[in-house]
């Protein structure tokens, strides 16, 4: 911290350049600027909407359609996007350091159609759909289980009949085992952690950058609203992802 701004790009270059993997969590924020809403923002869809009603596995229990219709216009609203400058420069980066991994809590598929080759996906995706009982996945464009909800007309599993649903982390679930467990051991080995457009409050993906700067990471953070990580963090960009990211990528560029 207390670094002079002149100073900042010069100093986080250096810090990349030494670095042997550099860790990139990336939250709603990052997508802010395709037209994908976040969550809690003035404008987030935690503002309209109620987390326990829809994004919860017991919703999807007691009222499975209901949460269909909410994520199928989910689904809509994300089928147009675009990765923005923000993604790109997160696809260019991880040619221009040594490792790079991109943790990522949003379900839009942007970091993986902007070139990011390897992406954990902690919360799902949901391009894809998955069995709730029998946990078979489905990926986009297999023709069984691409469809349009109809109310009344609950999609089925075609291998076991059971109830199928998107491949999303809902509130009520554990993350994926191999995704945590290897976002976990990452976060604690890398050397430079990047936490990017996200509130840092929901866990456990919030206890990430912490545990990188724990074990010694520099820690950035780039919110246009900065967080409670923030106090953490060796360095915090005040500004959208979409902005501060090319940056970066550019002086790394022009250092080479
Ligand atoms: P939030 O909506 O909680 O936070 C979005 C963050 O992005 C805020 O801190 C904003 O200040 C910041 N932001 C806004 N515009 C930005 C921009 N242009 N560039 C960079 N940052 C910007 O979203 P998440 O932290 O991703 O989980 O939320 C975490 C989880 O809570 C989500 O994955 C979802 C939600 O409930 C589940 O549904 C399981």
């Amino acid at each position: 911290m207390g670094i002079h701004a002149s100073n900042k790009l010069e100093t986080l270059v250096e810090q990349l350049r030494q670095a042997k993997t550099v860790c990139a969590l990336t939250g709603a924020g990052v997508s802010k600027e395709s037209g994908v809403p976040t969550f809690r923002d003035e404008d987030g869809l935690w503002q309209k909407f109620r987390p326990e009603e829809l994004a919860n596995v017991n919703a999807f229990i007691s009222n499975p359609s209901l949460v269909w219709e909410w994520y199928n216009w989910r689904r809509q609203l994300m089928s147009g996007v675009k990765p923005n400058l923000g993604h790109l420069a997160l696809a260019e980066l991880q040619d221009l350091v040594d490792s790079f991994v991109l943790i990522t809590q949003n379900v839009d598929n942007l970091h993986r159609v902007a070139g990011n080759r390897d992406v954990i996906e902690l919360h799902g995706n949901i391009s894809r759909n998955k069995c709730h009982d029998c946990g078979k996945i489905f990926e986009k464009g297999d023709q069984e289980t691409d469809f349009v909800f109809k109310p009344g007309e609950l999609p089925k599993c075609p291998l076991c009949n059971g109830r199928l649903r998107p491949d999303v982390v809902w509130f009520g679930e554990n993350l994926p085992v191999d995704a945590i467990e290897r976002a976990w051991t990452l976060s604690q080995q890398c050397d430079v952690f990047l936490s990017i457009g996200t509130s840092s409050i929901v866990y456990p993906a919030a206890a990430l950058p912490q545990l990188a700067k724990q074990a010694g990471a520099y820690l950035v953070e780039i919110n246009p609203k900065p967080t409670d990580l923030a106090p953490m963090a060796d360095m915090v960009f005040s500004s959208p992802s979409g902005e501060a990211l090319p940056l970066i990528v550019q002086a790394l560029k022009d250092s080479a």
